[in-house]
């Protein structure tokens, strides 16, 4: 049997956040989950629907920048281990809007970070402040190589600088406070319930309703991409296993051209469909580049293999064919999450 805990789940309405509680409340019975979470236009409750009754489980609706419900909450619910993931995630809105990037991912983790240490006292026995972070923060590469965890930072993108930045202040708050931390940077993730701004399901959407795909530049960038079941397998394994203080890399060994994995999602989206192979190739839109766009992430996940035993399940293919699949059997949720505000957002920043 495990120990009992008192875990506080940050952003656990969002995408990588759902799968997160899910897996630590069906799995772990005796840990107390509470999902803190402001509901942001990426936040959604039917995400977790299916495990919103059990007996381990609280939802508080909080912004974590409001420091002092935040401290009421570790009171409340005796806190002693956090996982930290929410954040303004997505880089395009990040160059709209640096200042909710530097608010949330910034001020934010600030908040959650003071909030622990007074309640935490100098008592840091069975305490762990987790905070899950990005690749972005390495910046960009070239054609050769690989992030680990000794890469300098150098991040390029405002969203990227704000999460190098909460990096910086948990590791500040470890050497200055003594507080028990471990960090984490991941590669791109792609699964179910991911919000239909990031490539993959936005590409998966538009080829079901036959709408362009706007690649960005030449569709030459490089990302590693990993399934998102697989980052919360890492969480829960560096969660319970990792040296404190310690940073770990994770990745998929897994590098792909954009426009390949392009071309390999419509193959898959036409197979599901019924549609002649290749059919939506022609909906591929070659549009201006991301401003400031890294070239390629590739991440050397080595030490969290050979560390704590931990390797990615799935082959790209079979994790796409996957994907697809839910999304083609949630349209339901595809629609309630693109009415609405979506709409905007998708007509200001493609104009297509
Ligand atoms: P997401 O945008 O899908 O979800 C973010 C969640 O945080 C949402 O539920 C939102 O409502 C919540 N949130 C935002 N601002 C908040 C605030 N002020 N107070 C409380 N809740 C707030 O993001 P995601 O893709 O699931 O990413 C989760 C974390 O993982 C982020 O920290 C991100 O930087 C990191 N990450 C993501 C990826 C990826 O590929 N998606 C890869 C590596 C690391
Ligand atoms: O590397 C980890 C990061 O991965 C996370 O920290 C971020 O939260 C997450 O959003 C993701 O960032 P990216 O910018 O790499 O992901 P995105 O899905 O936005 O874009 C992937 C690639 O596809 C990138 O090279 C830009 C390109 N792209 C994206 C969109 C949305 C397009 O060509 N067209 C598009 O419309």
């Amino acid at each position: 049997m495990t120990l009992k805990k008192n875990i506080l789940i940050t952003g656990g309405a969002g995408f990588i956040g759902s799968h997160l509680v899910r897996l630590f409340v069906n799995k772990y019975p005796n840990y107390q989950i509470i999902n803190m979470d402001v509901l942001t236009y990426a936040g959604n409750l039917e995400n977790l629907k299916d495990i919103e009754d059990k007996e381990n489980y609280t939802f508080i609706k909080c912004d974590i920048c409001d420091i002092e419900k935040v401290k009421k909450v570790f009171l409340d619910y005796k806190i002693d281990s956090v996982i930290h993931l929410a954040a303004e995630s997505h880089v395009d809105r990040s160059i709209e809007d640096p200042f909710s990037f530097a608010q949330t991912n910034v001020m934010g983790t600030l908040s959650l970070l003071q909030a622990a240490k007074e309640y935490w006292d100098t008592d840091f026995t069975n305490k762990l402040f987790y905070h899950v972070s990005t690749d972005e923060v390495y910046g960009s590469l070239g054609q050769e190589g690989f992030f680990t965890e000794e890469t300098a930072y150098d991040p390029h993108s405002p969203y990227s600088a704000s999460k190098a930045s909460s990096d910086h202040f948990v590791r500040a708050f470890a050497d200055t406070y003594g507080m028990p931390t471990v960090i984490s940077n991941c590669s791109n993730n792609y699964g179910s319930y991911q919000f239909p701004e990031k490539l993959i399901p936005l590409f998966i959407n538009n080829i079901i309703n036959n709408k362009p795909l706007p690649v960005y530049g030449k569709g030459e960038n490089v990302r590693d991409w990993l399934f998102v079941n697989d980052h919360v397998r890492a969480i829960d394994v560096i969660f319970h296993d990792g040296k404190l203080g310690e940073t770990y890399n994770i990745g998929g060994f897994n590098e792909w051209k954009n426009i390949d994995l392009i071309k390999l999602l419509i193959r898959v989206v036409d197979k599901h469909l019924g549609r002649v192979r290749g059919t939506s190739e022609k909906l591929i839109t070659f549009v201006a580049d991301r401003a400031g766009h890294d070239v390629r992430y590739a991440i050397d996940a080595t030490k969290l293999k050979d560390e704590l035993g931990w390797e990615p399940s799935l082959q790209f293919e079979e994790g796409i064919d996957e994907t697809v699949k839910w999304y083609l059997n949630h349209t339901d949720w595809l629609q309630n999450i693109t009415s609405g505000a979506y709409t905007k957002y998708y007509e200001d920043m493609y104009n297509l």
